[in-house]
């Protein structure tokens, strides 16, 4: 572990170059360097899924589907999607499958299966379920043609499959993991499915590197204080738990993609803070007794977004039995903000270290755009990879998950 951190803008531009030549540091110029072949392709294979089909089933665990999941979610995509995505393989249970194949039941359906190594057990079993249900609705030819598969370029069992079955393919690069993918086709395509506008996820993202990472603005970077500062946090004060939080249900998935992030990456060698979340004012009822007075091993990290240009307000009424005449005509986005102010004055009070990243973009009727969402996932994912640097550990590999995949496969007997 290194002591010698405090601020120090030497040490954090010696990591992002030690970022920007890892093997596995390739996501870092996804923002500025995504092939445009690429892109093309990601447009125009999106259009063809938009026309023939009314689901796109994304099968995938980990870092193959909850970046994806979580942009989609965030904006509300599904509402307005001409072709609506589902998410299968990220658990083991019949009923879950069971309920997805219910409701592709009657309706037009492609298959984006994505796993790097294509041996992962979750989605492989998915896939088959799926396929066979592909296969049966519409023939061994045409179920070919519905299925994109985003794999190894060069090897694995998913990537072989596809190329001897003539499968569509996108590339995981061979320089990015999963939890550092979503800006790749792995998030990129099934996205550009549901409508989103990928350019301005990646402009978003480029403005954050521009902003936060260039050597001439590390001195003011929100990024790198908030990477430097969780790490003094943990390492001088004893806060092993970091709590994400937010006043935004939407965002129940961005959480989940964090927890991720932060999790696999750092959590390792017997280190690394623990990630957990919060959508709040909902937890306020139920964990914020803890985060108030339970034990002060956490410190906690806002996000707050531009308040909402529409939103709705407190009605009037002829009575005033519920005794809320004194928020009559308020709008919920003032409230939700008074409460923002109130939660983090009183977890302040309580001794808990809070951070707040807000997010701005007026060019969204309401903070929560592609562009915004953009800005914070490149935003956290370079902040994770110097905090896990900062602990010492590498933040690309996830040998835990390996040990948990070997102990399985034993007993399945493979
Ligand atoms: O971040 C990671 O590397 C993991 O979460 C993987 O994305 C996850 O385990 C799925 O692996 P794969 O894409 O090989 O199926």
């Amino acid at each position: 572990m290194r002591n010698d951190i405090d601020l120090d803008y030497n040490l954090a531009a010696e990591i992002i170059e030690d970022i920007k030549e890892d093997p596995m540091g390739d996501w870092f110029f996804l923002p500025d360097r995504f092939p445009a072949v690429e892109f093309e392709k990601i447009r125009s294979v999106a259009k063809r899924v938009q026309e023939d089909s009314d689901y796109l089933v994304c099968i995938g665990i980990g870092g193959s589907y909850l970046g994806a999941r979580a942009v989609y979610e965030a904006l509300d995509l599904g509402s307005t999607a001409r072709c609506k995505l589902l998410f299968a393989g990220n658990n083991l249970s019949s009923r879950e499958l069971k309920k997805l194949l219910k409701t592709l039941d009657g309706h037009d359906f492609s298959l984006n299966v994505i796993s790097k190594s294509g041996t992962t057990l979750e989605p492989a079993i998915a896939f088959r379920v799926l396929k066979q249900a592909l296969i049966k609705k519409y023939g061994e030819a045409e179920a070919k043609k519905r299925i994109i598969a985003t794999t190894d370029p060069e090897k694995g069992a998913l990537h072989d499959e596809a190329v001897a079955s003539g499968y569509e393919t996108f590339d995981v690069p061979l320089g990015i993991g999963g939890r550092y993918s979503v800006l790749s086709p792995v998030g990129l395509f099934p996205l550009a499915v549901a409508g989103c506008d990928i350019e301005a996820l990646l402009s978003g993202a480029r403005e954050c590197k521009e902003t936060q990472v260039s050597p001439e603005h590390l001195e003011d970077s929100m990024l790198v204080s908030y990477a430097f500062s969780r790490f003094y946090l943990y390492d001088e004060c004893g806060c092993d738990v970091e709590v994400l939080a937010s006043f935004e249900p939407s965002l129940l998935y961005f959480n989940e993609w964090w927890k991720q992030l932060f999790g696999e990456s750092e959590g390792k060698d017997g280190q690394g803070i623990f990630p957990a979340s919060v959508i709040y004012s909902t937890d306020l009822h139920s964990l914020g007794q803890y985060l108030q007075d339970g034990r002060r091993n956490i410190f906690e990290t806002f996000l707050r977004f531009s308040p909402e240009q529409d939103s709705l307000t407190v009605p009037k009424t002829a009575d005033n039995f519920d005794e809320l005449d004194y928020l009559e005509d308020a709008e919920l986005t003032k409230i939700s903000d008074k409460a923002f102010d109130a939660t983090v004055k009183a977890h302040e009070s309580g001794g808990i270290s809070t951070f707040t990243i807000e997010v701005l973009d007026s060019t969204s009727p309401h903070g929560l755009s592609e562009r915004s969402l953009g800005f914070l996932i490149f935003f956290f994912e370079t902040a994770c990879a110097i905090s896990a640097m900062l602990h010492g550990v590498d933040p690309f590999n996830q040998p835990g998950v390996e040990k948990y995949k070997k102990e399985m496969f034993k007993l399945l007997g493979k």
